[in-house]
């Protein structure tokens, strides 16, 4: 998808949105982008291809009325609550990491979900509106379950993280998404939670989402340096937006290619190849233009490759160019925030004072629509 999708999605959110009740929720069919990410340590460039771009273009492309990126705290608690320590210098690492990369606080607000208590309220709610079957069919819960052994002994507060991230989107009727794959079955269960609850008490407060995925797939699923899964920290084999420069010419330099390809006579394979696959997500054609001219584009590169006569040091020295032109300035703005933490400070708490306003009125409208409103309603 590019940017004139985020028009055509929006497009479509109004149709959505075409009941004579003319969506008033929604006011004029507010453009919203929500996010965010889970803080348990770094981000690398799998998060930076496979999201983070997505939300810088849609911040940059002017289309927006409202950008929300929030630290998931309580969600990275669900499968941390024994390491809270681990998860509060996250929540710092990762805005640092967002700053770095060009969100822009004064288009942007960053918040903290656990301090937005309306989240967790708005939660109780639509988990009447679930069933526990429903969550175990969710693919990603389904993987993760398995992923981090918990057989039969599922934390609660894990196994309904799917409802609290419907809270999450739908207190700031968002309508559109940025995330990784792996997220589509949430924004999924989050159409479902909102088109139940819109039904159940007859109103049009919620607002369904769409997800916004990257171009390709070397961007969706980007593999860790050692080609054999998804770039993760736990796997070690990720290259973190933080790494320098010797740190990080040396996890290229170390990549997995084709261990067939001995000699640079030898002809070499593309697929499976960590180079290719990362030149996949990161190169243009400009970059060829800039830094290795004799090339036109990456077709042209993979030719050579797959003919013979293409030595693995020189692709990885390309890509080495393309990756530093990229993370240069990313190490420069993160250097100038680590020096300057009241500045973050200050904006996660504008953030999060910002996101808890709006999340408040959705509560209220949400109660109002469930008749819960007592006080409100009886002081009339
Ligand atoms: N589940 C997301 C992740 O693991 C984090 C997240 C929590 C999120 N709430 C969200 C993402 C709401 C988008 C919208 O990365």
């Amino acid at each position: 998808m590019n940017v004139n999708n985020i028009e055509n999605i929006n497009k479509e959110n109004s149709n959505n949105c075409k009941s004579d009740k003319s969506n008033k929720n929604n006011k004029n069919n507010k453009k919203i982008m929500l996010t965010g990410d889970r803080p348990t340590g770094k981000l690398h460039l799998g998060h930076y291809v496979g999201s983070i771009r997505q939300r810088l273009e849609i911040q940059n492309s002017g289309e927006m009325d409202e950008v929300f990126i929030m630290l998931a705290d309580a969600q990275a608690l669900t499968d941390n609550f024994d390491n809270p320590e681990k998860v509060a210098s996250s929540v710092i690492e990762c805005t640092l990491d967002y700053l770095a990369c060009g969100i822009d606080p004064d288009k942007a607000h960053i918040f903290i979900q656990s301090q937005i208590r309306e989240l967790h309220e708005l939660t109780i709610y639509y988990m009447n509106l679930v069933t526990v079957s429903r969550v175990q069919r969710n693919p990603t819960v389904k993987t993760e379950i398995k992923l981090r052994g918990f057989n039969n002994n599922i934390p609660v507060g894990f196994f309904t993280y799917p409802i609290s991230q419907a809270s999450d989107i739908t207190a700031f009727k968002a309508t559109i998404v940025p995330v990784g794959e792996d997220q589509e079955p949430m924004i999924e269960q989050t159409r479902e939670i909102v088109r139940s609850f819109n039904r159940t008490y007859n109103c049009d407060v919620l607002v369904e989402p769409e997800i916004y995925l990257p171009p390709n797939g070397a961007c969706l699923r980007l593999p860790g340096i050692d080609g054999q899964a998804k770039m993760s920290k736990s796997l070690g084999n990720a290259i973190y937006l933080s790494d320098t420069e010797e740190e990080l010419k040396k996890k290229v330099m170390s990549m997995y290619t084709d261990p067939e390809h001995i000699r640079v006579e030898d002809p070499g394979k593309i697929e499976g190849n960590m180079v290719f696959t990362y030149l996949e997500a990161f190169s243009n054609d400009e970059d060829f233009e800039k830094f290795l001219p004799e090339y036109k584009n990456l077709d042209e590169l993979k030719e050579h490759y797959q003919r013979g006569g293409l030595g693995d040091v020189k692709v990885k020295k390309f890509l080495l160019k393309v990756l530093n032109q990229m993370l240069d300035p990313i190490r420069e703005r993160r250097s100038y925030y680590e020096n300057h933490l009241d500045e973050v400070i200050k904006i996660l708490e504008d953030g999060t004072r910002a996101a808890q306003k709006v999340a408040g009125e959705t509560l209220k409208e949400v109660k109002r629509a469930m008749k819960i409103n007592y006080f409100e309603e009886w002081n009339k």
